[in-house]
Order: C-alpha cells, then structure tokens, then sequence
C-alpha cells in the first residue's frame, strides 16, 4: 500500500482501536481472536475512512474517524472469514484462513463476532446515519454473494458481472469514503465527490481481484489463485473471452469439458485473446474516473495520498 503518511498515527490508532476491542476473556474465544490479528492485511478501507475524513472535515478532527475506521475494518475482516467458507479457500492474508486453522463453524462464529463488534462500535458513536450505512453495506454485499453464489457455473453478461461486483465491493469502498466524509461534518459536494473516487476505485479494486486470481503468484498475493473458475465463477477475463468472436466456442468447449487442465488451459486462451489486458483497461477506466472525481475535492496532501491509492489499486500484484 502506500505509505499513508499523513494518516499513519490515526492508522496505529485503528491498530489498537482493533487489538481493544476483539481482546477477549475466555481463553478459547481468545485463541480465535488473536489468530485473526496477526495478519493485517492492506487496511485499505480504514484508510479510505480516514483520508476522506481529513480531507472533508470542517473544523477539528473528531474523534469518530478512528472509531469507524476501525469499525469497518472489522467489517471487512467479517466478511472474508465467511467469503472463505463460501469460497472453499485455504489462505488469506498469507496464512491458512481461519476456516482451515480451526473450522467451518468456528469461521461462522467469528464472522457474526466481527459483525456485532463492529456494529457496537459503530452504535456507541451515537450517529445513526453511519450506522445505517454500515448496514446497507453488509446488505448490499450479502446480496451480491448471494446472486453470485446462486450464479455459479452460469455465463453472466458483461453488465451482470458489472452489477455483481458494485454490490460485492464498489459500495462498501464508496460507503468507507462516505463514512468518513460523514463522521467528519464533510460538505453536500465534497462527500459525493468522495463517493463516487470510492466507487470507481471499489469497481477497479474487484476487476483486478479478479484479473490477479488468473495471474498473480499466490505468494505474493497471500491467497489461492485459479479458484474462481474452480467455483464456477466467472470473472470479467472469461466473460470478455467468451463473448469474443475468436475465443469464445473454445472456451465454452474447455468450461463444458471441465477436464482436469481446465484452469492452465482456459488461463492461456485469456491470455492469447487479450482478455487480461482488456480487464486492465477497463479497471485504468474506472481508476481515471476516480482520479477526475478528486477534482471536487479540496487539495491537499490528503488529495494526493488518495490519489495514490488509485495509482496504487492499478498496478497491485497483491
Ligand atoms: C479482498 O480485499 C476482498 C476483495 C474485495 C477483493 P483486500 O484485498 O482489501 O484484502 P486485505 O484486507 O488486504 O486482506
Ligand atoms: C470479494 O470476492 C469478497 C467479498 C466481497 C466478501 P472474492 O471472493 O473475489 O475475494 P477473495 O479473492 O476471496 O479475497
Ligand atoms: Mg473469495
Ligand atoms: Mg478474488
């Protein structure tokens, strides 16, 4: 990521904010709990929480920012405990997802944990209107998971597949940029503009989750990659294929087959047919509008680091 550093104490804040608060008392709730904080992952949604907090806020910085930064981290880290279960993944975040470490159950359990830690968070700064945001926010995305689950193994049109992934991840990065804009008094114009760089970079955020589940070292990424075809998932690089004119019949063959090379060999005709360079434009699309809606925003160093986040969502390999 990069260095945030003008955020980087309220960063350490939300660090501590997360190690208060998933603390626990009984030694095997404390097990999970701490297994869940030794790896931190990119911790780009609080980020997005506190830079468009900074960059909005009219007056002092309130005490608030650090409060929902930390909330939604705990949101997102929710959520992949559960995607994991759905997804049938064994790492995340460089280690064996915790699903694999202690159980299916288990991961059910500490999911609705993260969830109701981070909705008391929320509660307790007394501002409903973030709160019910938070909440589109799981119910948005669970509906996303939900159709894209009942999806599996169907051919979805490049629009559905555009719809899936605004509700999976181009709200919740919108609403972090909302949340914080929020939280901070931020202007009418100065928030929407924040809301909408959130969703650019959420879409190109997906779009390229996806493009690295085709090509990135799983090393680097600290995830399984290949599993979305496994899953029946079919992402921007298969879909743009499969309606190509050139492409398309072999691949349909190959997903209709199904046999045991399916991943190496649908993996090489995307990359003959251009299918990953066309994801990577479409996502530097979405990166320039994000970049464009900053325009609105008031500048500054906080511009330019969330600026650099959207530099930084283009060319990342983990
Ligand atoms: C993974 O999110 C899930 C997606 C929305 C693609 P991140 O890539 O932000 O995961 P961490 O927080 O860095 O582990
Ligand atoms: C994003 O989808 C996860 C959520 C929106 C919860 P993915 O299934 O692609 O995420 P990874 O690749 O497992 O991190
Ligand atoms: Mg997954
Ligand atoms: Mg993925």
């Amino acid at each position: 990521m990069p260095l945030f550093s003008v955020i980087a104490s309220h960063m350490l804040a939300v660090d501590e904010r997360l190690k208060e608060v998933l603390e626990q008392h009984n030694p095997v709730v404390r097990e999970v709990s701490d297994y869940l904080q030794q790896a931190s992952g990119k911790r780009l949604r609080p980020a997005l929480v506190l830079l468009a907090g900074r960059v909005g806020a009219i007056g002092s910085l309130s005490f608030d920012l650090v409060e929902v930064a930390s909330a939604v981290e705990m949101i997102h880290m929710a959520t992949l405990v559960h995607d994991d279960i759905i997804d049938k993944a064994e790492m995340r975040r460089g280690m064996p997802a915790v699903r694999s470490r202690f159980s299916d159950p288990v991961a059910v359990l500490s999911g609705d944990f993260l969830f109701a830690r981070a909705f008391q968070i929320l509660a307790a700064t007394r501002r409903p209107e973030l709160v019910d945001l938070a909440a589109e926010v799981v119910y948005v995305m669970s509906t996303g998971e939900i159709s894209q689950h009942l999806d599996q193994g169907r051919i979805a049109s490049e629009e559905a597949y555009w719809r899936r992934i605004e509700a999976k991840t181009g709200f919740f990065l919108e609403a972090c940029c909302r949340l914080g804009a929020t939280a901070a008094h931020a202007s009418d114009p100065v928030r929407e503009a924040l809301g909408q760089y959130g969703h650019h970079i959420g879409l190109a955020y997906q779009v390229i989750d996806d493009l690295l589940d085709w090509v990135a070292n799983p090393n680097v990424l600290g995830k399984g990659v290949g599993g979305d075809l496994e899953l029946g998932i079919y992402t921007l690089p298969v879909i743009h294929a499969l309606e190509d004119p050139r492409f398309g019949e072999d691949v349909r063959g190959m997903l209709a087959k199904k046999d045991q090379d399916l991943v190496k060999n649908v993996g090489r005709v995307l990359s003959d047919s251009g299918a990953f360079d066309y994801c990577r434009q479409r996502a530097a699309d979405h990166l320039r509008r994000a970049q464009k809606a900053l325009e609105q925003v008031p500048e500054g160093i906080e511009r330019q680091e969330l600026a650099d986040v959207a530099d930084f969502v283009g060319a990342r390999e983990y």
